[in-house]
């Protein structure tokens, strides 16, 4: 008797817990985020940056702050076998953009430098509606030039691209100074004079702040902790004249813009690089404060990681929490993935001349899709139905023997007979020119023709 082996099923495999796939419906709003972003950075003279998804640890402990949420309990870090080095995946993009800022030496650039960036970030965060493992986030650091202009500049930026994705009106703008270390010192301790003593109201994490940085307790969520804020030392006693004057700097110039904000000196970010301007989007909607976006100046972070004084000024927006509200507003993302036409065939001669009329209409800007397996006629109009194209070019061995295509209105069912070698300019005119999705790379780049140095040599030798 033969034993019966018995087989187990295979593990069913899930995203990590707070991560999720893209999926192409989302991908249409990932679409125009992206565009909208690239667009209007252009249009203010940014430039793309990319820097590596993981860095050294200490990057962030010393960037981002060591007491901070996002370091203390969100890192994701790990050490490489051989030489022991700590790396973290990246939280948050400004430190890696200002180390790179120092490491490749665009101090020597024209200042300010203005970049920007659209990429993944990884938080150990608890994972909820907005909240998210790995998330993406859109973002501009302008960096080199402390004048307000810049900052009002930014969140002008910011909110440029709110309007263009049509959530504008759900998002009010917060707005705070900080101040700079010297009066951030002095508020700090005024601050934890006022909380000494009243630690038995404050959260467990408030009390941890009052010893290592109160001005945290400010930001906090717990209510006890907010009803005691709200009688706490104020900032404005504190700050020093070239800091009152810069925010009111800030002010004059949103105002000139005509740029809607709300004065909130409640407002302290989690990030520890930020001094006097900090900013955030808020959308109110859905009753929960739900930051979209937020930034500020952060002018001693260049000389923080080993740079010379530098000061400078960013924003982050959030993509995933940017979707949703859009989604939430009711706004449509164009589908420009919608096939134009489908190509059927039946038999071997039919599927070599349907595979050169998807190579020609493809490469003449169309959207076409063929069914080149070995489906059935019924079985490949209905893919096309399900696919909601327009148009069918239907061929078999009779068609391609007497050099002829069927040309089917899908909607109507109507069908004309037209020859073959027409068929595409045909497809073009019903489908129109403008609807062409045309891109053509050659057109673009451009061979560098001048003569380099060492070929200079190789020509008089
Ligand atoms: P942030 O406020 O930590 O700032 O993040 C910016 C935005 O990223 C948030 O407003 C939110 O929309 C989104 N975000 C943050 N964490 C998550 C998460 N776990 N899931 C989904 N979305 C999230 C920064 O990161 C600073 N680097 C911004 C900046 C640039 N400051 C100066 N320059």
């Amino acid at each position: 008797m033969s034993k019966e082996k018995k087989v187990s099923k295979p593990e069913k495999f899930q995203a990590p817990r707070g991560v999720h796939d893209i999926l192409p419906e989302e991908h249409a709003y990932f679409t125009v985020i992206k565009k909208v972003v690239r667009h209007r950075a252009r249009q203010a003279g940014f430039r793309r940056i990319s820097t590596p998804v993981f860095e050294l640890k200490n990057l962030f402990t010393r960037g981002v702050g060591e007491q901070t949420d996002i370091v203390e309990k969100e890192l994701y870090t790990f050490a490489t076998k051989k030489d022991g080095d700590e790396y973290a995946l990246r939280p948050e993009g400004t430190a890696g953009i200002v180390r790179a800022y120092i490491q490749h030496g665009m101090n020597q650039l024209p200042q300010p430098v203005e970049l920007y960036y659209i990429e993944p970030f990884f938080r150990h965060d608890r994972p909820q509606k907005g909240r998210y493992r790995q998330f993406h986030q859109f973002g501009f650091e302008v960096i080199g030039e402390p004048d307000p202009g810049i900052d009002a500049q930014i969140i002008q930026l910011a909110a440029t691209i709110h309007e263009d994705l049509g959530i504008a009106d759900k998002l009010k703008l917060q707005i705070n100074t900080i101040g700079c270390p010297k009066c951030r010192e002095k508020f700090s301790n005024q601050l934890r004079d006022y909380f000494i003593g009243k630690e038995r109201s404050l959260c467990a994490n408030c009390v941890r702040r009052l010893a290592e940085n109160p001005l945290r307790i400010l930001d906090c969520k717990n209510e006890d902790c907010r009803i005691l804020a709200e009688n706490a030392p104020k900032f404005e006693n504190v700050i020093c004249e070239d800091c009152k004057d810069h925010h009111q700097k800030v002010l004059e110039l949103l105002d000139a813009v005509d740029i809607k904000y709300t004065e909130n000196p409640q407002l302290v970010r989690g990030l520890d690089y930020y001094a006097r301007t900090v900013f955030e989007f808020w959308n109110e909607s859905d009753g929960a404060q739900n930051s979209v976006g937020g930034g500020g100046r952060y002018d001693g972070l260049v000389e923080q990681l080993g740079g010379t004084a530098t000061a400078a000024c960013g924003y982050a927006g959030g993509v995933e929490r940017i979707i949703e509200l859009m989604q939430d507003s009711r706004m449509l993302a164009p589908d420009k993935d919608q096939i134009d036409i489908f190509v059927a065939q039946l038999g071997f001669g039919a599927k070599k001349v349907a595979l050169q009329i998807l190579t020609e209409l493809r490469g003449r800007g169309v959207h076409a899709l063929g069914a080149l397996g070995k489906a059935s006629m019924k079985d490949q109009l209905g893919k096309a139905d399900k696919f909601g194209v327009k148009y069918a070019l239907i061929l078999g061995e009779v068609e391609v023997r007497e050099g002829k295509i069927i040309l089917r209105d899908m909607a109507s069912g109507v069908q004309e007979v037209i020859p073959i070698g027409k068929a595409v300019e045909k497809v073009i005119k019903k489908i129109g020119e403008k609807n062409l999705d045309r891109y053509d790379p050659s057109g673009e780049l451009k061979k560098d023709t001048t003569v380099r140095p060492e070929e200079e040599l190789l020509i008089r030798d």
